[in-house]
This record gives C-alpha cells, sequence and structure tokens, in this order.
C-alpha cells in the first residue's frame, strides 16, 4: 500500500525542462493507456501522442509541471495561456502511482499559478478524468458551450470536438 503523500520525503513540484522530454513522453503514453478500448476506436493510435506532437505541443506553449519523488518524475501536467484563459492540458500519472493524489497536487499547483479561468478538456468516456476534476471543483460544461470553446481554445480536429468535453473552474460564470 502507498504511504500517504504528505509523509513521503524528497517529493516536490517543479517545472519541466528540455532534459525531461523522454519522460514526459513515456508518462503521456503508459497513463494514456488507460483510454485503449474506452474512447472512441478511431481516436485511440499507439503511441497516443508521438513524439513530433509532444513537440508541437511545447512550440504551441504548453508548460509542463512534474511531480518528483526522489528524483524521478511520477506525474505531469501541462498548462497553456490561451487568449483570456488558462487551459490545463495533457494530465498523467505513471499507471503504478495514481489514485495517491499526485494529480490532484499538480492540479492545485496549476491552479495557483493563474488568476485567469482554468477551462480543461478531456474524454467524454473517460469517467475517471471526469470525476477527478469535479472532485476539484470544475463543473462540465453545456454541449453546447463545450463545441463553442473547444473551437474558440484547442486547435483540435472536429472529430475530437464531438467525442470530448469540456470542464471549467469555479471562476467560470455560467453564462459567458
Ligand atoms: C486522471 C489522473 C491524471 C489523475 O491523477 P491521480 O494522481 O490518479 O489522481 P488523484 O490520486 O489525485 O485523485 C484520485 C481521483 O482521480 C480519479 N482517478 C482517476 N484514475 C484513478 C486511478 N487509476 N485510481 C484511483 N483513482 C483514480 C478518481 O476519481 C479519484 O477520486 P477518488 O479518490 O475519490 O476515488 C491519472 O489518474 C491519470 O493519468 N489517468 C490516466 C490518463 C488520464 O485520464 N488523464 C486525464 C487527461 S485530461
Amino acid at each position: 500500500m502507498a504511504r500517504p503523500l504528505r509523509e513521503r520525503k524528497g517529493t516536490m513540484i517543479r517545472q519541466c525542462h528540455d532534459r525531461d522530454f523522454n519522460v514526459i513522453y513515456t508518462i503521456i503514453n503508459n497513463a494514456a493507456h488507460a483510454y485503449k478500448g474506452i474512447i472512441p476506436a478511431d481516436r485511440w493510435h499507439e503511441p497516443y501522442m508521438s513524439q513530433d506532437e509532444l513537440k508541437e505541443e511545447l512550440q504551441a506553449g504548453v508548460t509542463f509541471w512534474g511531480y518528483e519523488e526522489e528524483g524521478e518524475l511520477l506525474g505531469v501536467m501541462g498548462i497553456q495561456p490561451v487568449q483570456d484563459v488558462t487551459l490545463i492540458r495533457h494530465a498523467y500519472v505513471r499507471p503504478a502511482s495514481q489514485g495517491q493524489g499526485i494529480g490532484g497536487t499538480l492540479l492545485t499547483a496549476l491552479h495557483q499559478q493563474t488568476t485567469r479561468p482554468i477551462l480543461v478538456g478531456t474524454w467524454a468516456d473517460a469517467a475517471w478524468a471526469i470525476r477527478f476534476y469535479e472532485k476539484h471543483g470544475f463543473r462540465t460544461l453545456s454541449p453546447a458551450e463545450k463545441d463553442r470553446l473547444l473551437r474558440r481554445y484547442w486547435s483540435i480536429p472536429e472529430r475530437q470536438v464531438e467525442t470530448s468535453i469540456v470542464l471549467a473552474d469555479s471562476s467560470w460564470p455560467e453564462n459567458k
């Protein structure tokens, strides 16, 4: 049984650097296996995110933060300022380290870095991810609003718009 996070030593949340690229790539693709057989089959591919796609995300302004324990990154989460909002992008925790509070710790840390409204998009079928964000105060937006927001703030194919949902933090107005 894993020790509670507060009792663990040698942990920190830190910004990721170029040298972390391969570890970020590995964490994303290992954790993304959770989607296999869950998200629509035409959206699943392996690796889930190629190295080129990851490079494009970094070039587009996604900054990754990591949860490190004794020198090893166990989880990563990206943050991307876009127009008047901040997006949470690519939240992944190593499979063996999930369910121990690492994702929640990262989400809280990123939340504290911005005063702008935060939006996060995920697969409509990823019920565990939706629960995770709802547990942290995010609410799922209506289908019409998520379509509008995904087209405005994300650069994703139309098929991904169809199969995704958007959650917003508590600062997001009811009728924006
Ligand atoms: C979603 C994810 C980032 C959350 O990080 P985490 O460290 O596992 O989450 P925490 O431990 O802080 O929070 C646990 C909550 O997340 C959810 N959860 C998600 N995956 C879980 C898992 N494998 N085991 C237990 N809880 C999980 C549950 O709702 C849980 O709430 P509960 O404690 O009330 O049951 C991580 O589980 C993950 O990488 N999942 C696979 C990829 C994914 O879905 N990414 C989201 C992309 S938007």
